[in-house]
């Protein structure tokens, strides 16, 4: 038997040197309005899957008008660093805790919040209550708000739309009608710690792109279409500042957010190839830069990945952006190699359907992997190129021209799809 120790969190906690830059000052968004979130450096893993190296923010908000509404809190781990910002801006005298996702990097500092604003009415949509009672044992000062309802906090007002399974079914989205501030929690969110500003115009909006379209592809992209629901609901509200409780906030042009993210529940899909390889003894391997010549001989760009070196988070991300996608791998076990096979799972759990694809790889002794695969991924209208290429052994002289040809092929029907 195994003798497992949990560790209390806070001895890990103290190992970390914290640095200036980890440390978010509060911060006002517009007059009355203030950020009192928190970056997240120590964390690794997010959801324990999806590594961030360079950290979460857990954004939180102060909304003043004659009365006081706190939005979304952060994950427990830094409590502290919360609630200090809190008594700054609000000396602890909180109305209203507006809940629009209870998934707990944004509810589970609510319990220890609650101690010090005991009167503070909780206001969530219908399934969220249910589910703070099932993390929190929290029952009571909760208000269940209906869609389109408003919140007058005097000389301000909220309003609520419900935006189910963006993330979860319970998610809502609060909109403040004074400085036409959206309030969207996951939505339009990314990885990536505010170290540098927390405005879009105070640092440079391109180093988060790809950071939002990885996290958008990693967490939010198995419902899809309900991203597509709530982007066609936004429609109709006039935005000027995106304030989402990950990444950066969107101001003077949030419009720029919007569109990546109608892009991104188109399921993206731009005009390129992502190559991703593995190989066991380098036959496979031999064939990568051949395929890639042929895509650049075709004009289009090529982003290159390794099954084997990079994280599936970064696999399914460059999948989601691009068209067109070439897949090496060599057989084994009698099927496609073993982080092919998880990453061909994952493109079907995220439902990330309609690429172009090509096939190549080395065998011995069975050689049935190109075609297992081919299969799986035609369940997601992927269309794939042929032939597959699929040789045995070392490549030959002329598997590596195939090799080429494959990936200016693939290229070609990227360009005219
Ligand atoms: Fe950032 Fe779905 O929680």
């Amino acid at each position: 038997m195994i003798d497992f120790e949990v560790k209390p969190l806070n001895r890990a906690f103290k190992l970390i040197r914290i640095k200036p830059q980890m440390l978010i000052k509060m911060k006002e968004v517009v007059p009355d309005v203030y950020y009192i979130g928190v970056n997240d450096h120590l964390t690794k893993l997010f959801e324990g899957l999806w590594p961030i190296p360079e950290g979460v923010s857990y954004n939180s908000y102060v909304v003043k008008g004659e009365k006081t509404a706190l939005i979304e809190t952060v994950k427990i781990p830094f409590i502290d660093e919360f609630l200090k910002k809190v008594e700054e801006v609000t000396s602890f005298d909180i109305d209203y805790i507006i809940l629009n996702h209870i998934e707990p990097d944004h509810s589970s500092s609510l319990p220890r919040l609650l101690e010090k604003v005991p009167n503070a009415t909780i206001y969530c949509s219908k399934k969220a209550e249910g589910m703070l009672d099932s993390l929190y044992g929290i029952t009571e000062n909760i208000h269940v708000v209906e869609e389109g309802e408003k919140l007058d906090l005097g000389g301000r007002e909220l309003v609520f739309y419900m935006d189910p399974l963006v993330h979860w079914p319970e998610t809502m989205i609060t909109y403040d009608t004074k400085d036409k501030i959206l309030f969207s929690c996951d939505a339009f969110g990314s990885y990536k710690a505010l170290d540098f500003g927390l405005f879009h115009d105070e640092c440079d909006p391109d180093i988060y792109y790809e950071e939002t379209i990885r996290y958008f592809s990693n967490i939010i992209a198995k419902y899809v279409k309900y991203v597509k629901k709530a982007m066609e609901k936004l429609a109709g509200l006039d935005i000027k500042i995106i304030a989402p409780a990950h990444g950066l906030i969107w101001r003077k042009n949030p419009q720029r957010i919007i569109d990546l993210y109608i892009h991104l529940s188109d399921r993206m899909a731009i005009p390129g190839v992502v190559v991703i390889w593995g190989s066991m003894y380098g036959n496979t391997a031999k064939v990568v830069n051949h395929v890639v010549e042929g895509i650049k001989e075709a004009g289009l760009p090529v982003k290159v990945l390794n099954f084997s070196a990079d994280h599936l988070s970064y696999l399914i991300k460059e999948t989601w952006k691009y068209k067109g996608v070439i897949l090496g791998f060599p057989t084994y076990d009698g099927g496609p190699f073993l982080n092919t096979s998880y990453y061909l799972h994952l493109i079907k759990r995220k439902d990330l359907k309609e690429r172009i694809v090509g096939f190549f790889g080395s065998s011995m002794w069975s050689g049935r992997a190109l075609k297992q695969a081919a299969d799986q991924v035609q369940e997601l209208d992927w269309e794939v190129v042929e032939p597959l290429l699929e040789f045995k052994g070392s490549p030959t002289d002329e598997v590596l021209e195939q090799a080429k040809q494959l990936g200016k092929a693939v290229a070609e029907r990227v360009k005219s799809s």
